[in-house]
């Protein structure tokens, strides 16, 4: 088990109380949501649930297959009943999403959801947001939205184990900045009103927040 497990675990299990039989449930993405996906099966499994699930990337696509949930696609569903998603960072008001690249299907799924659970482990939470703000852009549109954003010194996020830039599920780019977010809502409004850009990682409606301890999980 790796380091900060153990929350991640624990934040998981926090969501899992809420997944009532006949859900349709918005599968979010990154290492805390593999657990709970995880721990869903287990317990669809266990408890003989009906259960059809939505996901937000190949990755939780592929593990939610692999594990035996009964995944569908967003367009064959009328709605989500619940949505659970982890966060790179979080305050009381907003989160910094996208550090795995899912965050536009990440968005559709969370805001449509008719609840929105976060699940982070403790290191995540902040009193003012501050980190990568992520984006996802048209490819043919990147250099512009790179000079729209020069004040902020964007970076296109390149692959590691691939050349160039990282490719989105949605086969886009995405770009990173630092920054300290004082005004969320103003912000994730100001970056989607920029021609090229697809979405970005300032989500600012969700229901509750779950951050996972070593042994317990809290509501905040
Ligand atoms: C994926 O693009 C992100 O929005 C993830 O939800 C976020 O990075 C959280 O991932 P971890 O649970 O791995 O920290």
């Amino acid at each position: 088990m790796e380091m900060g497990d153990e929350e991640k675990i624990n934040a998981a299990k926090g969501a899992l109380e809420e997944v009532k039989d006949g859900m349709c449930v918005g599968l979010g993405s990154g290492s805390t949501v593999r657990e709970f996906i995880r721990l869903l099966a287990e317990k669809v499994k266990k408890e003989k649930l009906n259960i059809c699930c939505v996901t937000t990337s190949f990755d939780s696509r592929m593990l939610a297959i692999e594990r035996g949930l009964w995944v569908t696609e967003p367009d064959a569903i009328s709605e989500v009943d619940l949505a659970v998603d982890g966060a790179d960072k979080v305050t009381k008001t907003a989160l910094l999403k996208g550090g795995g690249g899912a965050l536009t299907r990440e968005k559709i799924i969370d805001y449509n959801a008719k609840r929105f659970i976060v699940i982070v482990d403790e290191s995540k939470v902040q009193e003012v947001l501050d980190g990568k703000v992520a984006l996802e852009v048209l490819p043919f549109a990147t250099p512009m939205v790179l000079k729209h954003l020069s004040k902020y010194n964007p970076r296109i996020r390149m692959a590691d184990r691939k050349l160039g830039p990282v490719v989105s599920d949605n086969g886009s780019f995405i770009i990173d900045m630092n920054m300290k977010v004082e005004n969320p809502e103003k912000l994730e409004q100001e970056f989607n009103s920029i021609p090229g850009i697809i979405e970005n990682g300032i989500f600012t409606k969700f229901d509750s927040i779950i951050v996972g301890r070593k042994d317990k999980w809290e509501k905040v």
